[in-house]
């Protein structure tokens, strides 16, 4: 018996129902199967992705007997309770629409939409059925993010007067393992697809955004990759904080992915980083005279974050409430990220709109 099954069984065996799951897109989404293999109560029973030969292998790994190349013939079965839709960002859209028109509650990945009508329709959606719908803004279940947020939350930095997160990413390899964001015909935008999680932390920590300045340029040493993959922004948070986002895909450096968030107060500043795990902290008015960073280091195995995401997903399900990362979070950050590409066009600051 896989440990999956005997999860599920455990679970029911408890009388609680086994939720039943369907992954579109089995890149990313065979990570979402590895996670959800380890929450009691949750089997993977269908997958659908375009590609046949991912498809069977991932069926094969996973003891799955139901797969489509077409997700509207897994989306709307009767046997599938949710949906962790995985395909590449163009897509997400039609995917999580269809599934909680069928009544399913829906884990999308990052960035939940690359519109701000398509995302104002999915909270309304949301909203009217009252499905779970989480958004994959993973890292705000990075454990030394959150404690930066902790920080800031119990008034340990001060009043917040800056904040800055940056994605810096050498995606040289990604384009050769994902295609689909290189296509010509529907490239990813990297703003969208890359800031989406520096933005998305920067509201975590200092909430909504009046404003936002966007400039871009191209990397050079990328040249399969045909948008601007290199952006920087200002932020003006509605509280009266500044921030700063750099996202950079097409440079070259190793190791090749690092998320930084910094947070900078009245009482002191915290910086950390994904390649550290740790904080970096100065608190002088709690240790007068400190001459260097206090640093708090954490511990890898805390556990992959996705298993910590989705084990939220889960849970916000079987207790009827929102998930930590839900549809108003992530249609804000694709307004943040909206407004900042009409910047980059404008050329000047321009107003992020409300989801509503
Ligand atoms: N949270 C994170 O840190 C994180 C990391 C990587 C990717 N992602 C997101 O996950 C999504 C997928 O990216 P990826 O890196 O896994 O790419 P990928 O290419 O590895 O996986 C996407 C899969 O979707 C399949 N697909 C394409 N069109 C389809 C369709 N119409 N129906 C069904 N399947 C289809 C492809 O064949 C492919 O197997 C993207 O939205 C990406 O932004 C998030």
């Amino acid at each position: 018996m896989s440990a999956a099954t005997s999860g599920a069984l455990a679970a029911e065996g408890n009388g609680m129902s086994a939720l039943r799951v369907a992954i579109l897109g089995l890149g990313m989404g065979a990570s979402h199967a590895r996670a959800y293999r380890e929450i009691e109560g949750v089997r993977v029973v269908a997958a659908c992705d375009t590609d046949p030969a991912r498809l069977a292998a991932f069926a094969r790994e996973n003891g799955v007997s139901v797969t489509s190349a077409d997700y509207r013939e897994i989306v709307t079965r009767a046997d599938v309770d949710v949906v962790s839709v995985c395909t590449p960002d163009h897509l997400h859209y039609e995917h999580c629409r269809l599934a909680l028109d069928c009544g399913k509650h829906v884990m999308c990945e990052k960035p939940m939409v690359t519109t701000l009508d398509d995302a104002r329709e999915l909270v309304q959606r949301v909203r009217s059925t009252g499905l779970a719908f989480a958004v994959g803004n993973v890292n705000r279940f990075v454990p030394h993010f959150s404690a930066v947020k902790r920080m800031v939350e119990t008034g340990r930095l001060g009043d917040l007067f800056f904040v800055e997160s940056d994605y810096i990413h050498d995606m040289r390899r990604v384009y050769q393992r994902t295609p689909w964001r290189i296509d010509a015909r529907n490239p990813q935008n990297a703003w969208l697809g890359g800031a989406v999680h520096p933005v998305d932390l920067v509201r975590w920590i200092a909430g909504d955004v009046d404003e936002v300045m966007l400039y871009s340029n191209k990397c050079t040493s990328a040249p399969e990759f045909p948008l601007p993959d290199n952006y920087i922004a200002t932020l003006k948070f509605r509280s009266g904080c500044l921030g700063k986002v750099w996202e950079t895909s097409g440079i070259r450096r190793w190791p090749e992915h690092v998320v930084n968030l910094n947070a900078y107060g009245s009482m002191g500043t915290a910086m950390s980083n994904t390649l550290e795990m740790q904080i970096r902290a100065w608190l002088d008015p709690d240790m007068p005279g400190q001459a260097d960073a206090t640093v708090i280091p954490f511990v890898r195995t805390v556990g992959h974050p996705v298993r910590a995401e989705l084990e939220d997903f889960v849970d916000a399900i079987r207790g009827g409430r929102s998930p930590r990362v839900g549809v108003e979070d992530g249609a804000k950050t694709v307004a943040t990220l909206v407004a900042g590409l009409r910047s980059s066009e404008t050329g000047r600051p321009e107003r992020v709109e409300p989801i509503d």
